[in-house]
């Protein structure tokens, strides 16, 4: 029996990491949550919800005791390079053997965006830490459209994204390729550039949601300053406005469009397609 910690357990990607192993008899789960009322609403299926914090070391330190392998979600905030790290210190004096990181797609470009960097000091710790590792890159999230940049009353969504073209991938692929590292051998010591199927630019993923929610959706191409002023005005902090608007300007160069294997190589199946995931969230977007 092998005992998984999920961080990061209520977000996008490991919350579906979660229902992707709940039930298995081969392994027991542990989720890091930060509330009661979110860990009633994990357990049964084998899943045994733990109190968790990044910035209680103690917290930590219980989460990770008899942990053999972790599905590691750091959250996008200021401190996410310390919370890594450290997290990696105390995973390495717990004995955990492997450790399944989701980074971001490009963590590997030297030297990248901040975005990018971020991760890559985090998975090198990682990597010279002596506990085995995988590394998921991915490409933003088709969740995004559900919990980022959702269309709003007046239909529109906007983002700084150019015409180019993104090869979204379904958080759900994500998460099975996670449980396939953590669950079959032959992961270790292995990077992977998670993408969806195909590249669509934010136009043509607003005409397919139009379809799904029976009302119109467009997308608006937004100036980068424009967009700088709205996110500063919503109260997001500069660190991550900035570091969100060098992602969008990688994106609107075309950088986002590449297409990987790499699903359909760990999975023996093709990616999902956004307009399948579109029908199968329809009600999102209604
Ligand atoms: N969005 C994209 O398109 C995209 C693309 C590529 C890579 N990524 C990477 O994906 C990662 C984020 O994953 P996600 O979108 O699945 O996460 P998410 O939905 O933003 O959820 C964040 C998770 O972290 C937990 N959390 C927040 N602060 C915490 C703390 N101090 N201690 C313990 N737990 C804490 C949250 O718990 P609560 O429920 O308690 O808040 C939640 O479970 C980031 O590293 C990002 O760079 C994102």
């Amino acid at each position: 029996m092998t005992t998984i910690l999920v961080t990061g357990a209520t977000g996008t990607i490991g919350s579906q990491v979660v229902a992707a192993l709940k039930g298995r008899e081969d392994v027991k789960v542990r989720v890091a949550v930060r509330s009661a009322a979110q860990a009633d609403a994990l357990r049964g299926g084998g899943v045994t919800p733990v109190d968790f914090e990044f910035n209680k070391p103690e917290l930590i330190k219980k989460a990770l005791t008899g942990v053999d392998k972790v599905f590691l979600v750091v959250p996008f905030v200021a401190e996410q390079v310390e919370h890594g790290t450290k997290f990696i210190d105390q995973a390495q004096q717990a004995g955990v053997r492997h450790i399944v990181k989701l980074s971001a797609l490009g963590s590997g470009v030297v030297p990248g965006i901040d975005l990018g960097r971020w991760h890559r000091i985090v998975e090198r710790y990682l990597a010279g830490s002596g506990i085995a590792y995988t590394f998921l890159r991915p490409n933003n999230f088709m969740e995004n459209f559900i919990h980022i940049h959702p269309p709003g009353k007046d239909g529109n969504i906007y983002l700084p994204m150019g015409q180019a073209g993104c090869s979204f991938i379904a958080g759900a692929d994500i998460a099975a390729v996670g449980v396939a590292a953590l669950t079959t051998p032959g992961h270790e010591g292995k990077a992977y550039e998670l993408t969806g199927p195909e590249a669509l630019s934010l136009a043509q993923a607003a005409h397919i949601l139009s379809g799904v929610a029976g009302r119109p959706v467009n997308y608006v191409d937004v100036p980068e300053e424009a967009a700088r002023k709205s996110m500063l005005g919503a109260g997001m902090p500069g660190w991550m406005t900035e570091a969100l608007l060098e992602l969008n300007a990688l994106g609107r160069a075309g950088h986002a469009a590449r297409v990987t294997d790499s699903v359909q190589r760990v999975l023996g199946r093709a990616p999902t397609g956004f307009a399948q995931f579109a029908q199968t969230h329809a009600a999102r977007w209604k």
